[in-house]
């Protein structure tokens, strides 16, 4: 059955020909509560020129998008900004129905193709500085290693002011409203937080230098078009999220603590629940996150302008409770950066949880101001331990920071 959906118009020359993917919740181990989308877009010069496809399971709706303005056959060019399959699944599909005259990606991009999809298709790679004449226009290229894939690039069509900027300044967001400016800036900033705290943090010190770059390169987009969610028309919006994205690289500490934590019989429970008084009453803004009731992407996007991370464990046969090591894996590979921590937990024989939760925190860098264990049921002596131990790091969190 051939589909029936419409390209939408972004500039004069350039059509968003993406995908609405309503019903995703789990993109590999993030919740996305609000779905996604799989952005890709068109571009009508005299050399036609598709930028990006979508996951594959979506290809129909993209090729009705693009067949909405333009007999899809016409596409000369392909460009692969990003080989991460949400934009790359439909690609050896695409290129088999289209047949353009070329496919271009970054030299990283092009072997990455290569690896993916073990197909014989030749790939044209670009550098920082390339560019490729499309007739009247023109693409540049830069390279954005490691943001967040080595292949990964933008790709700049000067003369509509367009860059297309694939997983960069993203979110995942399904809407109908495929403009940032027809959406509020709570959930704006809400969805962006907890992309980026989920997907580029571990890159943040390559994200300041590339804010610099663009700095010192003079550019100014007038949209800026990513892969995922709305796409950014309007100055003000664009300097907002260029802004936040500064404030998310440098993560500066807040007065903010989050406490995460897992719990057998109420024990560890009763422990964080303690430390969050102790907390707040040193003047620190407390997030508390069990972990039967939190996932690990949202614990992420908390952390992301916090100043203390308090874990908090029970021992089970000689170890964490799994759901704790889950979050301490998760979280170490994001590698927050400029923490004070605290270790905690319940045990009735062993107790190893708490040494082994301390360990995951130093490994992160994370400095640890105190821990405390707690043998079966805390004792009044225990929870006064954990109090002061919650009002001790409220008052470091107001030296380094001033508060929240
Ligand atoms: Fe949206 Fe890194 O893929």
């Amino acid at each position: 059955m051939e589909k029936v959906f419409r390209a939408v118009k972004v500039t004069d020359r350039v059509y968003w020909v993406g995908v609405i993917d309503w019903v995703l919740r789990n993109f590999h181990g993030y919740t996305t509560h609000e779905g996604s989308t799989y952005n890709a877009y068109l571009i009508l010069a005299d050399k036609v020129t598709l930028i990006d496809t979508v996951k594959a399971p979506f290809k129909d709706e993209m090729m009705a998008r693009v067949a909405s303005v333009i007999d899809p056959r016409k596409i000369d060019y392909i460009v692969s900004n990003h080989s991460e399959m949400d934009h790359s699944g439909s690609l050896p599909w695409m290129v088999e129905q289209v047949r353009p005259e070329k496919v271009f990606a970054s030299v990283m991009g092009a072997k990455t193709l290569k690896e993916l999809f073990h197909w014989d298709v030749e790939v044209v790679p670009v550098k920082t500085g390339d560019t490729l004449d499309l007739g009247y226009m023109k693409l540049s290229f830069i390279e954005t290693r490691m943001l967040h894939w080595p292949d990964s690039m933008f790709s700049y069509l000067e003369e509509e002011g367009v860059l297309f900027s694939q997983d960069a300044f993203a979110m995942h967001l399904a809407s109908s409203e495929i403009f940032a400016d027809e959406l509020g800036r709570d959930l704006l900033e809400r969805e962006a937080a907890t992309y980026y705290a989920n997907i580029l943090l571990p890159y943040s010190p390559l994200i300041l230098k590339l804010l610099k770059q663009v700095n010192e390169m003079g550019l100014k987009p007038k949209v800026v078009a990513t892969d995922h969610g709305p796409i950014w028309r309007r100055g003000e919006d664009i300097a907002w999220i260029l802004g936040l994205y500064e404030k998310w690289a440098l993560q500066k500490p807040t007065g903010k603590a989050v406490v995460v934590y897992d719990t057998m019989w109420g024990s560890t429970d009763l422990m964080a629940k303690t430390l969050a008084d102790g907390l707040a009453s040193g003047g620190a803004l407390v997030k508390l996150m069990p972990l039967g009731g939190s996932h690990r992407s949202d614990v992420a996007a908390e952390i992301l302008d916090a100043g203390a991370l308090l874990v908090g464990s029970p021992t089970l046969n000689n170890n964490v409770f799994p759901s704790v090591a889950d979050i301490l894996t998760y979280l170490k590979g994001l590698r927050p950066q400029n923490l004070i921590g605290v270790a905690f937990g319940s045990y009735g024989w062993s107790g190893e949880s708490v040494k082994q939760v301390r360990e995951v925190l130093d490994a992160m860098k994370v400095e640890v101001v105190g821990e405390v264990k707690s043998k079966y049921v805390p004792t009044k002596e225990v929870l006064q331990e954990c109090f002061q131990l919650g009002f001790q790091v409220a008052q470091k969190l107001e030296e380094i920071c001033g508060g929240v």
